[in-house]
């Protein structure tokens, strides 16, 4: 399976800019990865960094991207427009999505449509909540996001991520421990399984994503269903998302 290569992208979120640029693709451009890299800075620097890595190995993704095609939606970048600046990838329905801008898995599914239509790859973000984490609801949680975000999307061509980010986890240096993540990814990729089928199951790559740093990572990326990572804070400090490159 050619695309289970492990993944390793970077969410700057709403941080960073020109000199965070400059300095990550100094770290990063000459370094042969085994790992796919990719970096998802705030859209006003996508065409800088895409620039910068044109000759590169590591791709470029958008944090977000519109359910809409076109039309009068002020404030919106279509998956279309992504694709053509080159990015290859984009998060959909990140936990802070979801918990400031009111997306849920109904709008998921309309943007996961969107950029499979326009070939980029979609990174469905799940996870539970602490509260649902502390009731033993995850995997229902889990199955939920999952069968409502992917409600009539045909992965027999064409293939997503998924991102398992305890909501727990992110940016709380409280990461899931890897046994209990490496359960939950075996549990998710059983859904897929069950949803679609045994190859797609395999095919699609599973990220961890929940204070993932180089402490951690390593142990991470050994479970045998954890397919890569999402990196948010760590992936600010060059030098530390270089090393936590390296472990892939
Ligand atoms: O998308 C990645 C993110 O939500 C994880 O953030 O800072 O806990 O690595 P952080």
């Amino acid at each position: 399976f050619h695309n289970k290569r492990p993944i390793i992208m970077a969410n700057w979120k709403l941080n960073g800019g020109v000199d965070l640029i400059c300095s990550s693709v100094a770290s990063l451009i000459n370094q042969p990865f085994a790992a796919e890299i990719v970096i998802c800075p705030p859209y006003l620097y996508l065409r800088d960094m895409l620039n910068f890595l044109q000759h590169s190995q590591i791709n470029v993704g958008s944090q977000n991207v519109s359910k809409f095609k076109s039309g009068a939606y002020t404030g919106e970048t279509s998956a279309q427009m992504l694709k053509e600046a080159g990015c290859q990838y984009c998060l959909v329905g990140h936990s802070e999505r979801r918990e400031t801008f009111g997306e849920n898995n109904a709008s998921c599914q309309l943007k996961i449509e969107r950029a499979l239509q326009s070939g980029l790859t979609p990174v469905l973000c799940i996870g539970e909540s602490q509260k649902e984490y502390e009731c033993d609801l995850t995997e229902q949680v889990l199955t939920r996001q999952l069968t409502e975000s992917l409600e009539n999307i045909d992965l027999s061509q064409q293939s997503i991520c998924i991102a398992y980010e305890p909501v727990w986890a992110i940016g709380t240096g409280k990461s899931a421990n890897a046994q209990v993540a490496q359960k939950v990814h075996y549990f998710i990729r059983q859904q897929l399984k069950a949803m679609y089928s045994e190859q797609t199951a395999q095919n699609t790559r599973i990220m961890y994503g929940g204070s993932v740093n180089k402490n951690n990572a390593e142990t991470m990326l050994e479970q045998p269903d954890i397919d890569g990572l999402l990196v948010g804070g760590a992936s600010l400090d060059p030098a530390h998302f270089s090393e936590i490159c390296n472990y892939a």
